[in-house]
């Protein structure tokens, strides 16, 4: 019997609740919750200077501000995107009547094979919706000059690659737009949220339209918006949370460095290896559980859940293998190959600033105990 507590896959990196207090002395004080308050403002600004890039529009969540990404560029037709995300990633694309276009991943990377991705375009085309899966920057120059030579816009979803930088740019600025997610999950959280990032002034205020309702001002709507408005509250949160996120990123990555020690050498077990010249998050850490490892992924995995050890099968299924995907031409497991191998062998193993040390070697020496 397992008495040790459990660990779970991730876990919210909150502030002191004695920090955060003051920011919501001011909310009840001004009465402003919502609606681009002063919060919401001065969240805009410093969160743009973070990341290193121009314009932002915050958003309730990310999955509103991929739909609506995808409504401010007028996207229709088909969408090429990859099978191996969460599944968001795809329902943005049926939420605005467009077909996806599912295109097989790296075994390196997980993110979309941009040499296979010409080949799925067709005159329906209107854009590539790919994924910096974990955080790994997709290869953006290709996926580019694929896009420039096909007229294709390219929205990436960017839901992992918060503060991601490489050769010391952040990777957001990459693409016609990038949408980030500050789920409770994520390295960043303001509880729930998301943003848009545009290369652009005009294109954020459109975005920034759109996310009201389609208002300009109070006598005039101009497009069929929504509300995806971020609130006061995770605004505040997402101030405070501003100071603590380096100290955060900082501890992932000696755990990311604790795991890769831990558990190198165990036969049937692989760990991808790093990007070269980047900065990256540590939002997740990933192992691919293969065919000379004594038990299945599957059989691993449930017994990591019998002794409290709570990884995450991330992603499967794939996407094109839900119902309302599978039916589609591009659905075809046969053309998926690599992104089925992956998503039959891959656990998310628990990292969070707060995991110990005796934790990551508890979860390495448990998968290790088997091999
Ligand atoms: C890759 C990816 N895309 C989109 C989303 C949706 O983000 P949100 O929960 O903020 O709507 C998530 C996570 O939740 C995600 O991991």
């Amino acid at each position: 019997m397992n008495t040790k507590p459990s660990i779970y896959v991730t876990q919210p990196d909150l502030p002191p609740l004695d920090e955060f207090i003051p920011y919501l002395r001011q909310i009840w004080d001004s009465k402003v919750l919502t609606n681009s308050g002063p919060f919401h403002k001065q969240f805009e600004t410093e969160l743009a200077e973070y990341l290193g890039v121009k314009h932002i529009s915050l958003f309730t969540n990310a999955t509103i501000a991929l739909v609506t990404a995808l409504q401010s560029l007028r996207i229709g037709g088909e969408v090429i995107t990859t099978p191996y995300s969460f599944v968001a990633t795809a329902h943005s694309l049926l939420w605005n009547g467009i077909k996806p276009v599912f295109v097989d991943i790296e075994p390196d990377t997980f993110n979309i094979d941009p040499a296979k991705i010409e080949a799925a375009i067709t005159p329906q085309t209107t854009a590539i919706m790919p994924l910096h899966c974990y955080g790994r920057p997709c290869d953006v120059e290709t996926i580019r000059s694929i896009a420039d030579n096909y007229n294709l816009k390219v929205i990436y979803d960017a839901a992992h690659a918060f503060g991601v930088r490489r050769q010391g740019e952040s990777i957001l600025t990459h693409g016609d737009l990038s949408v980030l997610s500050f789920h409770a999950t994520k390295v960043f959280t303001t509880f729930e949220g998301g943003a848009i990032i545009s290369p652009d002034v005009r294109t954020k205020q459109h975005i920034d339209h759109l996310k009201n309702f389609g208002f300009v001002n109070e006598e005039t709507v101009v497009a069929t918006g929504i509300n995806g408005k971020m609130s006061e509250f995770n605004a505040a949160l997402g101030l405070l949370q501003l100071q603590h996120v380096d100290r955060a990123i900082a501890r992932r990555r000696d755990i990311d460095a604790l795991y890769r020690a831990q558990l190198a050498n165990i036969p049937g077990i692989s760990v991808p290896s790093p990007a070269q010249d980047l900065a990256a998050n540590q939002s997740y850490f990933p192992i691919l559980v293969e065919p000379d490892y004594p038990v299945s992924r599957d059989a691993l995995y449930k017994q990591m859940k019998d002794v409290g050890i709570h990884g995450r099968r991330y992603f499967y299924p794939l996407i094109s293998d839900f119902p309302m995907y599978r039916g589609l031409p591009s659905a075809n497991a046969d053309q998926l190959p690599v992104a089925r191998a992956v998503a039959s062998k891959v656990i998310c193993l628990p990292i969070y600033p707060a995991l110990s040390d005796d934790d990551v070697c508890r979860v390495a020496a448990m998968i290790r105990s088997l091999s």
